[in-house]
């Protein structure tokens, strides 16, 4: 599986963790890599992208709070960012609103905490059936902006 991963200066010590941690996907990483000061919404624009051209299966998005990245990654035409704070948000995430991105706020969780999120999410499968109803809808929505 590979996962565009991307990052502000606030989750940049989070991501390399993650990195190392799963070590068996493959991640594309899109950056920052540095503490400078820099905004999220390029970062969630990198994750967003490579998932509309098909060359990642997912993506996972990190900034302070998880937020603005969030936010921005959703502005994305496919694209559904799920902020996740615990694994049965990572789990609905995924079965119920079949979210392609993960996002992550390094500054409001503990690392251990992100890498259970991030386990539970990769291995939950998306249940269709009803839901698939309810993502086409939201599709619908975004294709009458
Ligand atoms: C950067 O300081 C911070 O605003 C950003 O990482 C994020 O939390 C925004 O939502």
């Amino acid at each position: 599986m590979k996962i565009a991963i991307g990052t502000d200066h606030s989750g940049v010590e989070l991501k390399d963790k993650i990195i190392s941690k799963f070590s068996e996907v493959e991640f594309d990483d899109v950056g920052t890599n540095d503490l400078e000061s820099c905004d999220y919404p390029d970062y969630a624009n990198r994750v967003g992208k490579k998932i509309q051209n098909k060359e990642v299966d997912l993506g996972i998005v990190i900034c302070g709070t998880g937020m603005g990245i969030s936010i921005a990654a959703n502005k994305m035409k496919g694209i559904r960012a799920a902020l996740c704070f615990n694994e049965y948000m990572a789990e609905m995430s995924r079965m119920h609103n079949d979210a392609n991105v993960l996002a992550i706020g390094a500054r409001v969780i503990e690392v251990d905490i992100a890498f259970a999120i991030i386990e539970k999410w990769l291995k939950t499968p998306f249940e269709g059936g009803r839901h698939q109803r309810r993502v086409d809808k939201i599709n619908e929505i975004e294709d009458a902006q």
